[in-house]
């Protein structure tokens, strides 16, 4: 015999149907909001108008992406981006900035974990020929951590990886907002401390810290223009590894970027 439903049964049919749709709408939102907050790569447009099946695909083919290179590796890419390597060595280490400055793409065969912890820690050639760029001693800037992820992803061949680009610098609102772009773009702040505050520790310098770029000392020993870009352009060795040194930037920096970084130096504190 058939059984009819009471409509009070009914009633907590339908309740108990849009309940089970509010749960799993919350399902499907937590699931995208875990995508975008655990993967930086999903983009939040793309997630927000995702129905439940394109939410997966999109959480599997972004997995992809990263996984092809290993945590480490993705971490070298974006030191090599913070410290400037690639003002020196070129964009993903292919050379072409200086003909003093080669490129990496062959010491990622040639050259041993060892020799490249050693050449990113101590420099090399640093007071051989001063008046050429040379390769900065790091040590202490870098810590030993940063450099072990820069050594695996010289060996991974120096890949793109996503978001690991230099800081856009705009050019069309004056030299010092270009040249405070340009501070952390050439890594200069990664030494001389945001805002040139300095206080880098140096522990083998005379004055145990990166000089800053702004104050009252800086300002009476560096009183002209041409000191100032001097000691950019060709650096100032102060000794030998584990002794962190000015780099040399001659032929390396363009006169337009070197004369907005002197008019953004200008705007910090005298
Ligand atoms: C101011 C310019 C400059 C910067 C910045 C710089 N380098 Fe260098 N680098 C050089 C020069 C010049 C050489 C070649 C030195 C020599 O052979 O005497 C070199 C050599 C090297 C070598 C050895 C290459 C070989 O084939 O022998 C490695 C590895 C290297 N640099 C890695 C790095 C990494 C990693 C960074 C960023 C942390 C970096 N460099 C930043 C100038 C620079
Ligand atoms: C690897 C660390 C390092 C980086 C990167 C670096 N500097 Fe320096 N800089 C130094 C050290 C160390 C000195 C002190 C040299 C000395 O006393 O002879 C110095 C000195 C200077 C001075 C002279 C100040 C003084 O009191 O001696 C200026 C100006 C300067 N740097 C500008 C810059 C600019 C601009 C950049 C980026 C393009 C930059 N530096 C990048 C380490 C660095």
């Amino acid at each position: 015999m058939q059984r009819k439903l009471s409509p009070a049964t009914v009633e907590a049919l339908v309740v108990l149907g849009f309940l089970c749709l509010a749960v799993g709408a919350g399902a499907i939102g937590w699931v995208i909001g875990s995508a975008v907050t655990s993967n930086k790569t999903v983009t939040v447009t793309a997630a927000q108008t995702a129905a439940p099946s394109t939410a997966t695909t999109a959480m599997t083919s972004t997995t992809t992406t990263t996984a092809s290179v290993s945590p480490e590796v993705a971490a070298g890419a974006h030191d090599f981006v913070q410290f400037a390597c690639f003002a020196c060595h070129g964009e993903l280490g292919k050379g072409g900035v200086s003909p003093d400055v080669p490129a990496l793409t062959s010491a990622a065969q040639s050259l041993t974990v060892d020799q490249l912890t050693s050449i990113i820690q101590h420099g090399l050639g640093e007071s051989a020929n001063p008046t050429k760029p040379y390769m900065p001693v790091w040590k202490g800037v870098i810590s030993t951590r940063q450099i072990s992820e820069l050594v695996a992803y010289i060996r991974a061949g120096l890949p793109a990886v996503d978001g690991a680009a230099p800081v856009s610098v705009p050019r069309s609102q004056g030299e010092a907002v270009a040249g405070a772009a340009l501070y952390s773009y050439y890594g200069c702040i990664n030494c001389h401390g945001p805002n040139g505050l300095g206080g880098v520790p140096n522990p083998q310098s005379e004055d145990k810290t990166i000089p800053p770029l702004s104050g009252s000392d800086f300002r009476s020993e560096f009183n002209t223009d041409k000191k100032i870009l001097d000691v950019i352009v060709s650096g100032s060795v102060l000794g030998k590894a584990p002794i962190v040194s000015m780099p040399h930037w001659g032929g390396v920096i363009p006169d337009a970027d070197l004369q907005a970084i002197l008019a953004y130096l200008k705007t910090l504190a005298p």
